[in-house]
């Protein structure tokens, strides 16, 4: 399929070291088993510059490789201007997040902007910052990311019409 018929969805923390290459990568899996990830492009970024470069943290990336995701090929970005154009979902971790790119994102693609958890059924609307926290955070991340990001896999399939995962 074309690139530019791809749906192109973009993972938003503020780091881009711990939430967001964690949606990443847990959503690149889900979607890698089937014939999904020929029509979808995956990436995510910070809205900070803090880490831009860096790995994901080391924390992250342990927790993550013990539910079987690799982290560690990914490197933290900043959102950039071409982001709000280039892409069709800008999925935002927390509202702080999302107000964020409210504030930097163009009025003609601002329905781009939604928080990623709008795709999960487990009552919250944020993924907790887990830098500060211990191990227990970083858990509780995957947990909430695992779930909306089959939300999520759901309502790309049927609103842009791919065809289903044979399993
Ligand atoms: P993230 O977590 O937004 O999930 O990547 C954070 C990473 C770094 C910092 C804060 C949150 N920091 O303050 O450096």
């Amino acid at each position: 399929m074309a690139n530019q018929q791809q749906v192109k969805i973009l993972f938003v923390c503020l780091g881009n070291i711990c939430r967001s290459p964690t949606a990443h990568g847990v959503f690149q899996q889900l979607i890698a088993d089937g014939e999904v990830a020929q029509f979808v492009l995956v990436d995510s970024a910070g809205t900070a510059a803090y880490h831009v470069g860096k790995p994901p943290d080391r924390r992250s990336a342990k927790a993550a490789a013990a539910r079987g995701y690799d982290l560690n090929h990914l490197r933290a970005r900043q959102v950039n201007a071409s982001d709000f154009q280039c892409f069709d979902y800008l999925l935002a971790m927390d509202t702080e997040n999302l107000f964020d790119l409210q504030q930097h994102c163009p009025a003609e693609h601002r329905h781009k902007l939604r928080l990623f958890l709008e795709f999960g059924n487990l009552g919250q609307e944020s993924v907790p910052d887990p830098y500060y926290g211990g191990r227990d955070g970083f858990d509780h991340v995957l947990d909430l990311v695992e779930n909306a990001a089959q939300g999520l896999l759901q309502h790309v399939i049927s609103v842009h019409r791919i065809p289903k995962p044979d399993k």
